[in-house]
């Protein structure tokens, strides 16, 4: 599906990432791994960066030759660092590096954002994430967090959120459209990664519990590398600005809980 595909994977040097680099050089393509962390086995091309400051950005990308057909938006942190280092990776630096990247892409080019069943709020929060994805380039983040009410407690949805938006707005942005660049979101629920350590001690045991329990079980790395690599790969051409809930039934679940159905 990916074969000859020059694919960049972020934060591969744990969970989703690295599972999602390993599984793209399987399916053929050549991948540019991305982390601040060097993975213990590297897949492809290795580039050690920091997604969290706007020279960290500039740095990965000016590593990156012109010929990209995939980017897999994939570091995040949880939100335990800290409001603005949280939306520093989670939105800001993953924003800039997509929109840096892009005129390095090829035509009919694949973004991928992994957002979260955590971001499922944005509807009712849109008037204050339109404003915060507004902002362009990449502000200082302790200021934009201040600015746009993003407490640490809040970071880690609030960054999904705003990710989730942007996401949307991007499948009509020029820089990506004019190249008929698709960009799209998958949305795990709780999966066994290092971070789901961090979600408990965040979110407490109860609520992580509650969402594997109406699920059965949490998901895996391997649960959600493959949504990711086919939403790289040609067979979702048409598909475009949307989310894939990854999440075992959860956000099926949760709604009819919200809508009353
Ligand atoms: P993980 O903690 O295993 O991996 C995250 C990777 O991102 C690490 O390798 C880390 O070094 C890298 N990273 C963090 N900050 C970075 C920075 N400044 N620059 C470069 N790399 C950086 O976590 P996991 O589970 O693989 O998470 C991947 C994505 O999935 C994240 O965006 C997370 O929010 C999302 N997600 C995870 C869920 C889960 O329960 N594991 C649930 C829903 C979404």
């Amino acid at each position: 599906m990916l074969e000859g595909k020059n694919i960049v994977v972020t934060g591969t040097a744990s969970g989703i990432g690295k599972r999602t680099a390993e599984l793209a050089q399987l399916m053929g393509a050549n991948v540019f791994s991305v982390d601040r962390d060097t993975p213990k086995h590297v897949v492809g091309d290795f580039i050690q960066g920091d997604l969290g400051t706007a020279s960290g950005v500039e740095a990965i990308l000016a590593q990156l030759p012109s010929c990209i057909d995939a980017l897999a938006n994939v570091a995040g942190l949880s939100g335990t660092p800290g409001a603005a280092p949280t939306i520093a990776v989670n939105f800001l630096g993953l924003r800039a590096l997509s929109l840096g990247i892009a005129p390095k892409m090829n035509q009919y080019g694949a973004i991928i954002n992994v957002a979260s069943i955590a971001g499922f709020g944005w509807r009712p929060n849109v008037d204050k994430t339109r404003a915060a994805v507004a902002i362009q380039g990449f502000p200082d983040p302790a200021k934009f967090c201040t600015d746009h009410g993003i407490t640490d407690e809040i970071s880690y949805p609030t960054s999904k959120e705003l990710l989730l938006l942007w996401t949307y707005q991007s499948a009509h942005l020029e820089d990506f459209k004019s190249k008929n660049i698709r960009v799209n979101a998958v949305s795990p629920g709780p999966v066994e990664t290092p971070i789901l350590k961090q979600f408990r001690d965040v979110l407490g045991d109860a609520r992580v519990d509650s969402d594997i329990g109406r699920v059965g079980r949490a998901g895996t790395a391997n649960d959600i590398a493959p949504i990711i690599a086919f939403l790289a790969s040609d067979g979702a051409r048409w598909i475009n600005g949307t989310n894939i809930a990854c999440d075992g039934g959860l956000e099926a679940s949760i709604m009819a809980e919200v809508m009353n159905f």
